[in-house]
């Protein structure tokens, strides 16, 4: 398979991290722990996802999907996040049609483009319209949610403490994976899943059913409150408090170990949710090992759980996830958000690298793609409905977010070709803890950070009176004064300017070379020296706010 932007970034990365070629170079993506950070391996090689997720009917016909493929590999993006359902892969009991997934992968093959499979199954948006209708009828075997006192009448919701659904859900995903493998296993066009989608009940705090009644008034299964006492430390803090303010309990039912609140129901429903989830993800991995994840409508402040889906992964409740078993690699924020930092920030834990599934394009986009993979190094950034640039009928929505995304498909682009050419740079940098990001604005117009024996001020550019009114970009250290004898910045983006100061006291530095330049192939290639105006006279490494710009500076003292 010819995958040409992923083969020049691996040329680059072979040339710039000495990295054997081993047996893991066949074996399937992953994520590995490398330094400070976690990555997704593909192909031997770290691998950041500059993607996009199709909108949710786009890839349910190989003949609508075919004119975009091209246009979707023009963008440029490197990963498609693909829609594939439990409806059309299973329509029958156990007669399975791999035709979709099978043109899928080669489409995107065909364009180099890598996949992410979106298994949408028993719950999408936390309703059930994805499963087949054989399992949407059988009310008695696949019981459904009781809500606000009844059944909805209009959407249905599968019952999450179903054992039959699971094990029909998982069967089904078996079937998947094995596919996959078979058809995939070589090439890696495929390098990772998501599990159902945005799961968790809506309208209502928890299920009422009969089943869900018993399994609430029953003892808290042990998993849980074991895991509460190992990670008694490092839970979040919102879940070790509740935890705490009811006595810390190791045993009882969930009111008496969570208290008699929405707050005990949303974890009696996320601990459903995980441990059907869970036990779905297991069975497909025992298939084909791949990254899985799972996505999260997220809940706002203090909204009650049914005004997002109750049970999902939302920061508080990752803990229980957890605690329900492991098969799960990660839980994902799907980030549309104006706080963005804030919710990055709560997803990316030691124990759980950020992915953005489903964010915001256009501009806003642009400039988050920088602070996500800077400042968390995220295993990757998608925008939702990404085809709408192309098909805006595939949307079927006027959504702000998405108009303003058409419109900001050149500023989304070019962040993606600015950050795939110092894509094996990054990853690098990423594992040394060496690489910030960031996305000012007016209202938050500049950030500080230590790299090494250096304080580094970041500012919204100004010059002569004039000021940007936002900037973005990352800034790493390429280069340590200690072990080289000279140190040296790279930095990308555009709108901002660094002052860069010695924390050794009594020390003065300066910027001894500013290049304007790019990476080709993974070397770097100086057009124009910086000096005068565009460095404020040697004062400032400034970023042009037209454009995004890739520059180098080195340091002197005196
Ligand atoms: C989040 C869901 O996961 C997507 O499938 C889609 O419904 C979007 N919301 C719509 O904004």
């Amino acid at each position: 398979m010819r995958h040409s932007r992923l083969a020049l970034a691996t040329l680059a990365i072979l040339a710039l991290t000495p990295i054997a070629a081993t047996a893991q170079d066949t074996s399937a993506p992953h994520l590995e722990k490398r330094g400070a950070v976690t990555q997704l391996i593909v192909d031997g090689n770290p691998f950041v996802m500059l993607g996009g997720e199709l909108h949710n009917s786009s890839s349910s016909s190989l003949e609508y999907m075919k004119p975009l493929w091209p246009r979707l590999a023009a963008l440029p993006l490197n990963t498609v996040l693909t829609p594939i359902s439990w409806e059309l892969v299973e329509p029958t009991e156990g007669h399975y049609d791999f035709a979709l997934i099978d043109g899928l992968i080669s489409q995107a093959r065909e364009q180099h483009v890598r996949i992410v499979f979106l298994w949408l199954a028993a719950w999408k948006n936390g309703v059930s319209s994805y499963p087949p209708v054989w399992v949407k009828q059988n009310t008695e075997r696949f019981p459904h949610a009781i809500l606000n006192g009844s059944l909805s009448t209009t959407l249905s919701t599968l019952a999450s403490v179903s054992t039959a659904l699971r094990e029909a859900d998982a069967k089904a995903f078996t079937a998947v994976m094995h596919h996959i493998k078979e058809a995939d296993n070589r090439d890696h066009t495929v390098i990772m899943m998501q599990v159902e989608n945005e799961v968790g009940t809506l309208t209502d705090t928890r299920d009422h059913s009969a089943d869900a009644n018993r399994a609430f008034a029953s003892a808290v299964p042990s998993e849980l409150p074991k895991y509460l006492k190992a990670h008694r430390e490092t839970l979040n803090p919102e879940l070790r408090e509740l935890w705490l303010a009811h006595g810390e309990k190791t045993s009882g039912t969930w009111a008496e170990i969570f208290g008699d609140s929405s707050r005990a129901d949303e974890i009696f429903m996320a601990w459903n949710y995980a441990h059907y989830v869970q036990a779905v993800t297991a069975a497909g991995k025992a298939a084909y090992n791949l990254p899985m994840y799972v996505n999260t409508w997220l809940g706002g402040g203090d909204g009650t759980p049914g005004s997002y889906p109750s049970g999902g992964p939302q920061p508080r409740v990752i803990d229980i996830w957890k605690s329900a078993g492991t098969a799960l690699d990660f839980y994902a924020p799907d980030l549309y958000q104006p706080n963005f930092a804030e919710w990055a920030n709560q997803y990316h834990r030691p124990d759980n690298p950020l992915f953005m599934p489903e964010t915001n394009g256009g501009t806003a986009g642009a400039a988050w793609v920088f602070y996500a993979v800077g400042e968390h190094a995220a295993l990757g950034f998608c925008p939702f409905a990404i085809d709408a640039a192309f098909a805006p009928d595939a949307a079927h929505t006027t959504e702000p977010s998405l108009v303003d995304f058409i419109k900001g498909t050149t500023d989304l682009g070019n962040s993606y070709t600015a950050i795939n050419a110092i894509a094996p740079i990054l990853l690098e940098q990423q594992a040394k803890g060496n690489v910030h990001g960031f996305n000012l604005t007016k209202q938050h117009p500049n950030v500080e950070f230590t790299m090494n024996n250096y304080s580094v001020q970041i500012s919204l550019d100004q010059i002569f009176g004039y000021q940007s009114d936002t900037g973005y970009g990352l800034v790493m250290m390429t280069g340590n004064e200690e072990k080289t004898g000279q140190a040296e910045f790279l930095g990308v983006g555009k709108g901002f300017r660094v002052i860069i100061t010695s924390r050794t006291p009594g020390k003065h530095i300066g910027f001894a070379t500013i290049d304007d330049g790019k990476y080709e192939d993974g070397k770097w290639i100086p057009a124009r020296r910086l000096n005068g105006d565009e460095t404020d006279q040697g004062g400032a490494w400034r970023f042009d706010p037209r454009a995004i710009h890739t520059e180098k500076a080195t340091l002197y003292r005196y």
